[in-house]
């Protein structure tokens, strides 16, 4: 039997510290959580995860820093099936980290640190791997490593889908002509057409290179999504489910989408399909399995 497919996943990993907590109050505060738990964050490294769960196999590409919490983030993700021979510990750097803080609602208020030291050399990437992918999927927070991965990953014809999670204008119009799936987050989206609406940045994104789908994920509201060629936007609604952890929900649509292209998936399945493990990581604040999403697909 064939192996599943592979996706890499270039990008973010952070150490999560999630504390439930009954109200975010204003400041100052000092607030007794919950609950606290501690583990991999990012929107790669979560796509990376998500695509084991959903019976793929997944690479993840990036840094860390060679500090208390590299070394975890890398036993994580490897306990979690991901391949981590490509998540390189940077000497004196420092590893993300994030502080998330979900109330009952499943709403959530992040402190993130970006991490230092990390540098933007992508030299040392394995890009020969990239041929024995079925899709790269990229996060915008290491650009160099976005733009080498996503050089080889054209020239081997392997398709690139892009987190375009919230950034500085700059990086994403630089790195959307450059992947083959632009899928936005809405803040991402308004990031890279600043005063525009959601159609209109989705026109551009489809008009700024060989880009084949551009789409923004709106959370309860589905995904709003356009071909190439299309002329006018298609929605795919969001399953309903009650959410009580939304973290994270945004990363896992992006995994499940990257292994939906590299199973050869087309976009609408592949957009209700992914939509339906983002569902179900909102609901559970878990990532879900094939099974699960596969039944709720089926309704
Ligand atoms: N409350 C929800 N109910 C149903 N589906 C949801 C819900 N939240 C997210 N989803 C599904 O997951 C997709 C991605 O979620 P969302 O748009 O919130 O991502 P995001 O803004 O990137 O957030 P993050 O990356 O922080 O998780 C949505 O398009 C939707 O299909
Ligand atoms: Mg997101």
């Amino acid at each position: 039997m064939a192996s599943p497919p592979l996706v890499i996943c270039l990008g973010n990993v952070v150490a999560d510290h999630t504390f439930r907590v009954e109200d975010v109050p204003a400041p100052p505060a000092k607030i007794a959580a919950r609950s606290y738990s501690i583990g991999p964050g990012g929107m790669a490294a979560n796509a990376a995860i998500a695509a084991v769960r959903l019976g793929g196999r997944a690479a993840f590409w990036g840094r860390v820093g060679d500090d208390m919490n590299g070394e975890p983030l890398a036993a994580a993700l490897e306990a979690e099936g991901v391949d981590v021979t490509g998540l390189r510990r940077v000497p004196g750097g420092r590893t993300p980290v994030g502080a998330v803080l979900v109330d009952p609602r499943g709403e959530r208020t992040i402190v993130s640190f970006r991490g230092s030291g990390l540098g933007t050399d992508a030299a040392w990437l394995p890009l020969e791997r990239i041929r024995q992918a079925g899709a790269l999927c990229c996060d915008p927070r290491w650009p160099e490593g976005v733009a080498a991965a996503a050089a080889a990953a054209r020239e081997a014809g392997v398709p690139v889908v892009l987190d375009g999670e919230r950034s500085e204008t700059r990086i994403l119009v630089d790195l959307v002509p450059r992947v083959d799936h632009a899928i936005f987050s809405v803040p991402g989206l308004a990031n890279f057409l600043p005063g525009r609406g959601p159609e209109e940045g989705l026109r551009q994104a489809l008009a700024s290179g060989p880009v084949k789908v551009a789409a923004v994920t709106q959370g309860e509201k589905g995904v709003l999504w356009m071909a190439a060629g299309d002329d006018k936007p298609t929605r795919t609604p969001a399953f309903d489910v009650l959410a009580t952890n939304t973290t994270g929900a945004g990363d896992v649509f992006h995994g499940a989408y990257a292994l939906a292209v590299a199973e050869g998936m087309d976009t609408p399945r592949a957009m209700r399909f992914a939509a339906a493990a983002g569902a179900l990581r909102a609901r559970d604040g878990a990532t879900p399995t094939r099974a699960m999403v596969e039944e709720m697909m089926a309704g």
